[in-house]
C-alpha cells in the first residue's frame, strides 16, 4: 500500500514506520518543521535510535518519502499542489500524531489533537481509498472502572485530564465522519505504550521514561545522604498508590504489529479495537519488580493511608509526579472481542510484564541518566 503516516518521528511512529517499511509498504510520513535540521534528517536520526540496524539507504526517497508539514495548520501546511498530491497518490492515511503532554493548555490539545484529526479526515476524504486509521487510546475510557468495551466511547465520562477528552473528541469526530461522510475508519487504542520487547529502548519524552528518570534522582538524592551520614541506615522511599490496581502496559513493538498487521486486514475496517495487555500486571507487583531492578530496598508502594507522615523528599516527589499519580488508583478492564475476533489466530500474545522486562525497561533509563550524571 502507499500509506500517508502523521507522527512517525514519535515513540510509536518510529517502531510504526519501521513495520511499514519491512513488510514493502511505500510511505510518506509528515515530520514537521524543526529548527536546525531537515525533516528527513530529523526522520531518519528518529528511525536509527529505535533500530540501529535498519538500512536508511535502502527506503529513504524509495519507498520512504517524507513530506514537511503540521497536522494544526490547514492542509496539514501543505501547499494545494502537494496537498493534493500526497492525498491523491495515498491508499491511507495513518493518523498517529498527537501532543501527548498530560498538562498543556487546552488549546494546544484544540490545535494538535482535536484540529489536526479534523484535518486527518479532510486528509483521508482525498485518499484513494477514502480510508483513516485512527491512533487514539485506551484512555477514552476516562475514570471508568468497569468492562469497557471497543466499541464503547461516551463523552460524557469524567476524564482525568485534558488529553484524555481530546483524544476521546478526536475519535468521536472520526467515527461521525465514518457515519456521515462515506470515510472508511479504524479505531486503534492503545494502553500505555512501553519500551520494545528485546531492548526495552523507548523515547525519551516518554512518559515512564521521565517517571523512571525521577527515582533515580530521587534514589540517588538518598543514597548519598546515607553515604554522607553515619547514623542515617534508612534508604525508605514511598509512592501512594492502590497496590491492588491493574496497570496495562504494551511494548511498543507489539503495537506497532498489530497496527501493521490490521490495516491489511479487510474485515477491520470500521471497528475499533483495544491494542492492551490482556493479562494487566498489578501496581503492587511493579513496585517490587521496580525495587529489585533498581536495587532499592527501602523502595515500596503504598495506600494513601500513610499521606501523612510522607518525608519532605517523597511529598516533593509527589507533587511533581501528580500528573501520572491519577493513573495509579483505578483502571478498567479493556474487553478485546473485536480484536480477537477479527484477527483470530493471528493474534499472539504480548510478552509478559515480568521481572526481565522491567529490568530491561529500567537499564535503558539507567544508561540514560548515567550518561547524564554519575550515580552511587
Ligand atoms: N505513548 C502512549 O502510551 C500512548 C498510549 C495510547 C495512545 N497513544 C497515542 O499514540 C500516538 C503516538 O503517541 P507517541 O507515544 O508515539 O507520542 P510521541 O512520541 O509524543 O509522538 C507524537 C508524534 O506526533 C508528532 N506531532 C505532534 N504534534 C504535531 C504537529 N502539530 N504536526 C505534526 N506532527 C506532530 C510528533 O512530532 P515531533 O517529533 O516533531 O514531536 C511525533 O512524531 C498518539 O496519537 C498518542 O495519543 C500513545
Amino acid at each position: 500500500m502507499n500509506i500517508f503516516l502523521t507522527g512517525a518521528s514519535g515513540f510509536l511512529g518510529t517502531a510504526l514506520l519501521r513495520d511499514l517499511l519491512l513488510k514493502g509498504h511505500s510511505v510518506t510520513a509528515l515530520v514537521r518543521p524543526r529548527h536546525g535540521t531537515t525533516v528527513r534528517h530529523y526522520l531518519g536520526c528518529r528511525l536509527s535510535e529505535y533500530d540501529p540496524e535498519l538500512p536508511l539507504n535502502k527506503y529513504l526517497d524509495k519507498t520512504l518519502h517524507v513530506a514537511n508539514g503540521d497536522v494544526s495548520h490547514k492542509n496539514f501546511g501543505l501547499n494545494a499542489k502537494e496537498y493534493l498530491h500526497y492525498a491523491n497518490s495515498a491508499d491511507i492515511l495513518i493518523h498517529n500524531a498527537a501532543t501527548t503532554v498530560l498538562d498543556t493548555d487546552w488549546k494546544v490539545y484544540e490545535q494538535i489533537n482535536i484540529g489536526g484529526t479534523r484535518e486527518a479526515i479532510k486528509f483521508a476524504s482525498h485518499t484513494r481509498q477514502k480510508s483513516i486509521v485512527q491512533t487514539s487510546s485506551a484512555y477514552v475510557a476516562g475514570d471508568r472502572t468497569d468492562t469497557v468495551y471497543e466499541d464503547q466511547l461516551d463523552l460524557a465520562v469524567g476524564f482525568r485530564n485534558n488529553y484524555e477528552r481530546s483524544k476521546a473528541i478526536s475519535e468521536s469526530d472520526v467515527r461521525n465522519a465514518g457515519a456521515t461522510e462515506g470515510i472508511r475508519f479504524m479505531i486503534l487504542r492503545p494502553s500505555i505504550i512501553i519500551g520494545d520487547t528485546q531492548s526495552g529502548r523507548m523515547s525519551e519524552d516518554h512518559h515512564l521514561f521521565n517517571f523512571i528518570l525521577r527515582l533515580f534522582w530521587a534514589r540517588q538524592m538518598i543514597y548519598k545522604r546515607l553515604n554522607a551520614s553515619r547514623t542515617q541506615h534508612d534508604d525508605r522511599f514511598r509512592i501512594l498508590g492502590n497496590v491492588d490496581v491493574t496497570k496495562n502496559f504494551i511494548p511498543v513493538d507489539y503495537v506497532a504489529h498489530l497496527i501493521s498487521i490490521l490495516i491489511e486486514t479487510k474485515g477491520a475496517w470500521g471497528k475499533s479495537f483495544h491494542l492492551t495487555h490482556p493479562h494487566p500486571i498489578r501496581l503492587g507487583t511493579l513496585g517490587t519488580y521496580i525495587q529489585r531492578a533498581m536495587d532499592w530496598p527501602g523502595f515500596t508502594l503504598c495506600p494513601m493511608e500513610t499521606t501523612k507522615d510522607l518525608s519532605p523528599l517523597e511529598r516533593r516527589f509527589f507533587r511533581t509526579i501528580k500528573i501520572y499519580e491519577q493513573y495509579f488508583w483505578d483502571e478498567p478492564t479493556f474487553d478485546q472481542s473485536q480484536l480477537k475476533a477479527v484477527l483470530g489466530k493471528r493474534l499472539t500474545n504480548p510478552s509478559p510484564i515480568s521481572q526481565e522486562a522491567v529490568n530491561r525497561l529500567v537499564r535503558f533509563v539507567l544508561e540514560k541518566f548515567q550518561s547524564r550524571k554519575n550515580i552511587r
